[in-house]
């Protein structure tokens, strides 16, 4: 039989927060920790000394299993394996490695096992998933209904009932959607062993999610999402699913600067189509940028805090 999330990780609530590239900081990975499930920092922008900054505050913010998220298609090999070495490095065994898509090489896979670390990867087809569950990871199952990139082309519960039967013993978690615990719910009854979250976590209090981001999301519909590949510019040839904007119906503008941001201290110009997600580091025209969100949106009504969101979902992810 395969094993609840909670029993895996070693958590309360089998919930992942998604470790979202700077939505997702230490404050609200160590919130979710802290409050019962497993908390993620978005790490794949960071290298080097702001990386280790990130990670100090990851591990000292919490005593419980929390995550760091890189992705491997954005950085390529080279720079994947130097942060994956300041990971192993620099934080203790309770904290995870999650992946966002596959990485090239599956060396990756064996240095992370070998040390002893828990590793999630996040995949969009049943090839994917397999590959992944062999060499040891709990699989992410994302379903198209997910805000932010898109890895395949099949609905959520869909891909999930697909792993379930290819995959009896693995640890399987459902991504993309899931706003509520009734959906929630759903997603276990296709055959997973808990959930992910983004977007119900892109409106915690401990998110840095640009003010006007998470009152768009609160607001919004399923039908106010969009699937596009417009905003292009540092994640190429990847669609992802955001709040429509004047950009995603007309992608015709003109590319030109709209907004600056600072990440770990360094200030950057956002230009038109860029894929970073405004922050609260961000000033400009943030209702032109990449506003990620998934049809979950339906279902996030107000802004609150990550342990309310993860006290939300316990009665249907318990623990072991
Ligand atoms: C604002 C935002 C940013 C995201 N950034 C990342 C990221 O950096 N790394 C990652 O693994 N997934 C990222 N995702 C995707 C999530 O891991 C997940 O697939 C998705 O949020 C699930 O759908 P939901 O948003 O309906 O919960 C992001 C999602 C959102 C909404």
């Amino acid at each position: 039989m395969p094993s609840t999330l909670a029993a895996v990780l070693g958590i309360d609530v089998g919930l992942l927060q998604s470790g979202m590239g700077g939505v997702a900081g230490a404050d609200l990975a160590c919130a979710v920790s802290n409050a019962g499930a497993a908390g993620c920092a978005g790490g794949y922008k960071l290298v080097d000394a702001a990386l280790s900054a990130m990670l100090e505050r990851l591990a000292t913010g919490t005593d419980r299993p929390v995550g760091v998220n890189l992705i491997p298609e954005v950085v390529g090999p080279d720079e994947l394996d130097h942060q994956i070495t300041q990971v192993l490095d620099e934080t203790p065994e309770r904290v995870y490695l999650s992946l966002f898509g596959m990485p090239e090489d599956d060396a990756v896979f064996k240095r992370i096992v070998a040390a002893g670390r828990q590793l999630v990867v996040q995949i969009g087809t049943v090839e994917d998933g397999v590959h992944a569950a062999e060499r040891g990871a709990v699989v992410v199952a994302q379903g198209i209904e997910a805000g932010g990139h898109l890895l395949g082309t099949s609905q959520r519960d869909e891909l999930v009932a697909a792993l379930r039967a290819e995959l009896p013993d693995t640890c399987l978690v459902a991504s993309g959607g899931i706003g509520s615990p009734d959906e929630a719910a759903r997603a276990l009854a296709a055959g997973a062993d808990g959930v992910l979250l983004g977007t119900a976590f892109v409106v915690a209090h401990e998110s840095r999610a640009h003010a006007y981001f998470k009152a768009a999301v609160t607001a919004a519909d399923q039908a106010d999402t969009v699937i596009t590949d417009v905003y292009e510019i540092g994640w190429p040839g990847r669609r992802h699913r955001v709040l429509a904007t004047a950009v995603t119906s007309d992608p015709e503008q003109a590319k030109k600067f709209i907004g600056k941001t600072v990440v770990e201290g360094k200030p950057y110009l956002v230009p038109r189509f860029s894929s970073a997600v405004p922050t609260d580091a961000t000033t400009g025209r943030i209702e032109e940028m990449a506003m990620y969100c998934g049809q979950s949106c339906s279902a996030i009504s107000s802004e609150i805090s990550a342990a309310d969101v993860v006290a939300a979902y316990a009665h249907v992810l318990p623990g072991a």
